[in-house]
């Protein structure tokens, strides 16, 4: 586990057939919010780690960018262990959660819409992410100015604790069609994200990138 941005915690691990990285954050707040759970055996790994660095403080929110083994595959353990926190996701995710029985008391958040707490504020945008380019969000804390990249932003490679340089308009421009294999969705999303000005991106895979 690293501190690796201000506030921002960076929990990893690495599946040498693939060659990826796994990266779950966690923003450390009075009210702290989880992105991402890592797949069962990732969240096991996770938790503990999770308990120390919230050292007492509140699991309030678990972000879920989409229904994907990594992005929540363990979300029922960790709300086992943190069963006051809230899940938050697009209606399409939540519907896949209660239907397999993972979570109910989830928040369901629009595209454009925001969550204001006590020290951050979350922005949700709108993300067609696989396999079926099923309504997914990415994550916009506009306080520090972090983009929660999830699959978008994407390298191979051992990368925990990792920070490149780059600049925000090259990682829009690079969002290829393995990301978003739609050309009329890619490019509105590329559009939105242009109007956005962050400072860093947290990935799910690979370096995070200090703009
Ligand atoms: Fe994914
Ligand atoms: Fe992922």
């Amino acid at each position: 586990m690293v501190n690796i941005y201000e506030k921002l915690y960076q929990f990893s691990s690495y599946v040498p057939p693939i060659d990826l990285s796994f990266h779950q954050y966690l923003l450390l707040e009075e009210e702290a919010v989880l992105v991402h759970t890592g797949s069962m055996q990732q969240a096991e790994a996770l938790i503990p780690q999770l308990k120390e660095v919230l050292n007492g403080k509140t699991l309030k929110y678990i972000f879920v960018s989409h229904f994907e083994s990594d992005e929540c595959g363990g979300l029922s353990l960790i709300l086992k262990h943190f069963p006051e926190a809230k899940p938050i996701c697009s209606e399409v995710t939540a519907r896949q959660l209660m239907g397999f029985g993972i979570a109910n008391d989830i928040i369901v958040k629009k595209p454009g819409e925001k969550l204001n707490a006590n020290g951050y504020e979350l922005e949700f945008i709108n993300y067609p992410s696989e396999m079926h380019l099923w309504e997914g969000l990415l994550l916009m804390e506009n306080k520090c100015g972090v983009f929660f990249s999830s699959d978008l932003v994407f390298r191979f490679g051992k990368s925990a604790g990792t920070v490149i340089e780059g600049s925000w308009q090259e990682e829009v421009n690079s969002i290829t069609p393995l990301q978003v294999p739609d050309v009329e969705q890619r490019e509105k999303l590329q559009q939105v994200l242009g109007q956005f000005n962050p400072k860093f991106i947290a990935t799910g895979h690979g370096p995070c990138v200090k703009l």
